[in-house]
């Protein structure tokens, strides 16, 4: 090997550890600021779930875990298997479970599913919250979670409609409608590289032969007094949207975007007095008859 191909390796690596450190703290704030619809939906799948035994929860895709910590302290006594892809998000989740005192409830599963389902117990409940649109393939993932799950059991699967928004149209720099134009850049990424975002899962659950019991829209809309990570949320997501953007808007965007992120300033959004977090997130719930 060469030195240089050595370096790219190095450098390769590095990307893909900073990919996934950079989603896993936007995963943590996303959690921390949107704490309350975290609240209000897991009370929800709570209530919906009173008829069923309280064994076991699969979060599917569990990221960085802000779920499977909420369901395992909802469903009390309840086990709840964390699977993700990603070794770095499940050492997060144990981290989280132990800190928490619930070590001996929450068990990690690495499996990519775009490969394979792996060896699980039966699910009584299953949580799948902005996973499903990455897997390459959702519909053979939703009948090996159907098969999982036992008869009556369900699943809360839950989708954005689209990445938060937080400024108003004009943001006192630039020209207004900024962050529009860069979601805009980012849907055109987004619909070559997840086709499956905005998909009808209604009807991608009916196909697989869950019985659709509900539809619930989530609208978040924060504003003051907002919580205290908020800056930090939307920094995280303009660093991660801006990572994506080179070359897709305008070089003049480009600067408001990095005098957005810079920490420093009044128009960072760290010190921006007019956020206002707000996205919609879809829940379904289904059950296996
Ligand atoms: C957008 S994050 C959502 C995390 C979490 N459910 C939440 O709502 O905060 C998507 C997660 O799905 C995981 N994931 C993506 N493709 C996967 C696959 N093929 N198999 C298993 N996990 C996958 C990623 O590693 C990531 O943690």
């Amino acid at each position: 090997m060469t030195d240089h191909n050595h370096d790219n390796r190095n450098h390769e690596s590095r990307a893909a550890t900073d990919g996934w450190a950079s989603l896993a703290e936007l995963l943590d704030l996303d959690g921390e600021v949107l704490g309350s619809y975290l609240r209000e939906v897991t009370a929800w799948v709570r209530r919906l779930a009173t008829d069923l035994p309280r064994r076991r929860l699969l979060d599917l895709g569990c990221g960085t875990g802000t779920a499977t910590i909420a369901l395992a302290q909802r469903f009390a006594g309840a086990n709840v298997i964390a699977l993700d892809e990603s070794e770095e998000m499940l050492d997060r989740v144990r981290i989280k479970a132990f800190d928490l005192g619930l070590a001996d409830r929450v068990r990690t599963v690495r499996a990519d599913l775009n490969l394979a389902w792996p060896a699980i117990d039966a699910i009584d409940v299953a949580w799948a919250s902005m996973s499903l649109h990455h897997m390459a393939d959702p519909d053979r993932v939703l009948k090996d979670v159907f098969a999982a799950i036992n008869p009556g059991g369900m699943l809360a699967l839950a989708e954005m409609d689209s990445q938060p928004r937080f400024l108003p149209d004009d943001i006192g720099i630039g020209r207004p409608g900024l962050e529009e134009r860069c979601h805009a850049a980012l849907a055109e990424l987004h619909t070559a590289a997840m086709p499956h975002l905005g998909s009808d899962w209604a009807a991608h659950l009916q196909k697989t032969g869950f019985v659709v019991d509900a539809e619930r829209a989530f609208a978040i809309d924060l504003r003051a007094p907002l919580p205290a990570a908020t800056g930090r949320y939307a920094r995280a997501s303009f660093q991660r949207i801006r990572s994506h953007l080179d070359d897709r808007i305008a070089s003049d965007d480009l600067a408001v975007l990095d005098t957005l992120i810079a920490g420093d300033g009044p128009h960072s959004v760290l010190h921006r007095t007019d956020l206002n977090p707000r996205t919609t997130r879809t829940v379904w719930i289904a059950r296996r008859p």
